[in-house]
């Protein structure tokens, strides 16, 4: 499939996980990237995979809690390729906490990463989606569509997602420019291998986080993003897809 021919994708977190196979699978399928995350060492590792499908790779040092860095590397982008077809807001952190114990500077951060960049990286590409009638792949989760112990921070950016993307969904139908939400459970990732529990937890409530199945491969989550980003998915608009082996489903 050469379902991104010709098309430009704009990709945060691009350094691991998730967003590290959504560009390479992008790649595979002949889009031109820029590829943005503040972990240097990975991009540059995620670049040259992608550069093997012998597409037009950019890499840019991006924060995604920054307005000013996003606002350089959506410039950098047109600036590279002249246009924009695809955002896909991968970026993001997690952190298990008892509520009592998280400090406001933990929650700030968490809002900054998780939902304040889908904020600034939406409106900044708005205009130049609107000129390709392209379209958004926000990365949520399935924390975005209940409630989960020891989340709540997580929980709150992640449901956050879910609402702006479809708010911009209306927003823009009559411009035809796509937004979408995506709602993994589990995924085999740094972000998952690297959480750690607090003490003093009821396992009990843990366990309502785990889906029936094993957890996802960031591979089969890049596969959703490239379905809904691509004209495949022209009629999915303000949708939040759970990928989470029936964990939302009861
Ligand atoms: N892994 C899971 O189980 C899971 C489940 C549901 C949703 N998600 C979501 O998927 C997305 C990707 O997560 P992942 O599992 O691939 O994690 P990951 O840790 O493998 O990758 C996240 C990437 O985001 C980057 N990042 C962090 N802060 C940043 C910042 N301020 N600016 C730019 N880049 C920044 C990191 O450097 C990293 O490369 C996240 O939004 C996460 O919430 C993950």
């Amino acid at each position: 499939m050469q379902r991104f021919n010709n098309r430009v994708a704009f990709v945060t977190g691009a350094a691991s996980g998730i967003g590290r196979e959504t560009a390479i699978r992008l790649a595979s399928e002949g889009a031109s990237l820029m590829i943005c995350d503040i972990d240097e060492q990975g991009l540059q590792k995620t670049f040259a995979d992608c550069l093997k499908h012998k597409v037009k790779v950019a890499a840019q040092y991006c924060d995604v809690a920054d307005y000013d860095s996003c606002a350089a590397a959506i410039n950098a982008c047109i600036e590279q390729y002249s246009k924009l077809d695809v955002l896909c807001n991968i970026a993001g952190i997690a952190q298990l906490k008892h509520f009592t114990d998280i400090s406001v500077d933990e929650w700030q951060r968490m809002l900054g990463i998780n939902l304040s960049s889908v904020f600034y990286l939406c409106q900044l590409a708005m205009p130049h989606l609107i000129k390709t009638q392209g379209n958004i792949v926000n990365m949520s989760s399935s924390a975005g569509l209940v409630g989960q112990a020891y989340t709540s921070a997580y929980c709150t950016t992640k449901a956050a997602v879910v609402n702006l993307s479809k708010s911009l969904a209306v927003e823009y139908s009559g411009q035809s420019v796509r937004v979408n939400a995506l709602c993994p459970g589990s995924v085999k990732t740094p972000l998952s291998a690297n959480v750690n529990f607090p003490e003093n937890i009821d396992r009990m409530l843990l366990s309502k986080m785990f889906p029936m199945l094993d957890a996802a491969q960031p591979s089969e989550i890049a596969a959703a993003v490239a379905y809904l980003a691509s004209d495949e998915a022209r009629f999915i608009t303000g949708a939040a897809l759970p990928i989470d082996g029936g964990q939302t489903a009861g």
